[in-house]
């Protein structure tokens, strides 16, 4: 094959980011925003962005992976396309990184390696997370909406919810920078961060209970219990509590940041009849995104 496609989905975090990166559990769902990479061999060695060399990007790390795994002797220009705004907490970087892994994967191998794809989306997604827990590579792989934890993988499970709000709070960050921090509290406040860590394992664990009983308000609580601690921690700021409070006001059952913080977006849980009220109502503030939880995980497209 000397030509390959493929795409996989960005993610929202609903509930458990950073404390994930401690081996707690997190609820994750990829959402129908996706990012499509094409690849093409080349006739010079490397891995190559539109005709250009770039260090330390997550899609050419992940694409060398695959060479470098493979024993390739040409090398790969890739091409990226997509609609999951970048830096701002919804897996872009590990959506770019699984997808180019897999367009590389169908040109040298002729099929999408799943196991060779995991490991080389991780390795791009390294580039950009200090320590990376691996969901965001691991729901744009898998697609759907599940339970993960570091040390057990990941579950898929069903969720009475079709639907989220997300606001956009404009302010771009970066996602090691936000790791670090939870690190620095984690070191200065040892005690009160175990008991953090215990909270938002209970916390995901209710949450699991009222999907099953589809208790939509009680979930929409339980977001802003789970935002109050990453406040506590420090990874929360003035426009995602402004983008929280507008929620609220709106309508929402519930709000909190999603991803790594510090600015990003926000995640609102609406009842569906409400959702378009609401989205107008906080359209006047931010840049609001409907979306589809849900989706699926990495596939091969047309080229
Ligand atoms: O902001 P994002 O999309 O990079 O998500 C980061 C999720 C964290 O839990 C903060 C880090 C991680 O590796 O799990």
């Amino acid at each position: 094959m000397e030509k390959a496609a493929a795409s996989a989905p960005g993610k929202v975090i609903l509930f458990g980011e950073h404390f994930v990166v401690y081996d707690n559990p997190a609820i994750v769902s990829a959402i129908n925003l996706r990012a499509r990479v094409e690849v093409s061999t080349y006739d010079r060695r490397g891995v190559w962005l539109r005709d250009r060399k770039v260090v330390n990007h997550p899609a050419v790390r992940a694409a060398e992976y695959i060479i470098q795994n493979k024993g390739f002797s040409k090398g790969l220009n890739i091409n990226i396309f997509s609609d999951i705004p970048p830096k701002v907490g919804l897996g872009s970087s590990a959506s770019v990184s699984i997808a180019s892994a897999a367009a590389a994967s169908l040109i040298i191998q002729g099929r999408i390696d799943r196991e060779l794809i995991a490991a080389a989306g991780f390795e791009g997604e390294r580039i950009v997370h200090h320590n990376p827990s691996g969901i965001d590579t691991c729901i744009a792989l898998n697609g759907g909406v599940g339970i993960y934890r570091r040390s057990k993988g990941f579950t898929k499970i069903h969720i009475p919810l079709e639907t989220i709000l997300i606001i956009d709070t404009g302010r771009m960050r970066n996602t090691g920078e936000m790791v670090k921090k939870v690190r620095e509290y984690m070191e200065n406040n040892r005690e009160r961060f175990n008991e953090i860590l215990v909270d938002a394992e209970e916390l995901v664990n209710i949450v699991l209970d009222m999907f099953k009983n589809g208790d939509l308000e009680g979930v929409g609580k339980l977001m802003l219990r789970n935002q109050a601690l990453l406040r506590e921690v420090g990874v929360s700021s003035d426009e995602i509590e402004e983008a929280v409070r507008l929620a609220l006001k709106s309508g929402a059952y519930g709000a909190k940041l999603t991803g790594a913080g510090g600015g990003g977006c926000v995640i609102c849980l609406v009842d569906e009849d409400k959702i378009e009220r609401v989205y107008l109502n906080i359209s006047n503030r931010f840049k609001v995104y409907t979306v589809r939880l849900s989706a699926e995980g990495v596939k091969e497209e047309e080229i």
